[in-house]
């Protein structure tokens, strides 16, 4: 799935995209993960540092390590997270020993990973024995409300581009269930699926629209693909799909969420 590119981005074009949901999907994550004080933990895929910021604040910046393959991103996370080690890599090619964690965890990346399966065993390699890895995915085909309204709407604007890049059809793993699937055949243990629920709050609808155009993630590069009439009626029927009007809303998000042991 192309994608990872769209992630070049600047951290404030991310933050009022998705990066709003990230604080509160984070803490769900590692509740699900049952991280605990004094595990040496990973981040992987940190973008500008969501799931690491809950992290140092369970754990402290010097139990905390991050990679992203984004260099915008790593400096963004270097800026917000003083102490916390950032690699800019990607997942498939970890720089770390095997077992230097006690728990690698990776929010909303492994549908973004060239290789899905050689990123999870790469996690696990870089996990001790008996530690945990844990991930999640949007649930892009259903309950992530924002993404799911926006491939809609976009199908009604540019049916045949739109079907073809609809993230809740083209993205791998997302679906119920496959995660655990992924996670079994990378040789980890006690797998365990289940979902997270996240919110976020928009002043308006001005405040959801503003980061589309700039390209940020698959649905900002569709966005900012079209023609300016078409950008529009795009911008009118995610509106309606959404059922929101000039003041404050709030939306929910679904990811799924895994967990597993590695052997030993
Ligand atoms: C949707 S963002 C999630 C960022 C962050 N984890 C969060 O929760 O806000 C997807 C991230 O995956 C990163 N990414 C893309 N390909 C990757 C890969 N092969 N290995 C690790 N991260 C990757 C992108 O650079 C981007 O930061």
């Amino acid at each position: 799935m192309p994608g990872a590119e769209t992630f070049r981005a600047s951290a404030d074009a991310y933050d009022r995209f998705v990066g709003r949901y990230g604080p509160g999907l984070a803490t769900g994550l590692i509740d699900f993960a049952g991280v605990a004080p004094g595990m040496r933990t990973l981040d992987v895929g940190c973008g500008p540092g969501a799931l690491a910021a809950v992290l140092v604040e369970r754990l402290g910046a010097a139990r905390v390590s991050a990679v992203d393959p984004s260099a915008p991103f790593v400096d963004a996370c270097r800026a917000r997270l003083p102490g916390v080690d950032v690699v800019e890599a990607g997942a498939e090619a970890l720089p770390f020993a095997d077992g230097a964690f006690d728990a690698a965890l990776s929010q909303l990346v492994i549908n973004f990973m060239p290789d899905g399966e050689a990123g999870v065993r790469e996690m696990a390699r870089v996990t001790r024995p008996a530690g945990v890895v844990a991930a999640c995915v949007w649930d892009y085909g259903g309950e992530m409300t924002l993404l799911r309204a926006f491939w809609d709407a976009a199908r009604e604007v540019d049916p045949d581009r739109a079907g073809a890049a609809d993230e809740g059809v083209v993205m791998l793993w997302c679906a119920d269930g496959e995660l655990a699937d992924l996670w079994r055949a990378a040789g980890l243990g006690s797998v365990r699926f289940g979902s997270l629920v996240a919110s976020a709050k928009y002043a308006d609808f001005d405040d959801l629209w503003s980061p589309l155009p700039t390209g940020v993630g698959p649905a900002g590069a569709f966005c900012k693909s079209l023609e300016d009439d078409q950008q529009a009626a795009l911008r009118d029927a995610l509106r309606r799909r959404l059922g929101v009007d000039d003041g404050p809303f709030e939306l929910t998000a679904r990811a799924w969420s895994v967990v597993g042991r590695v052997p030993g």
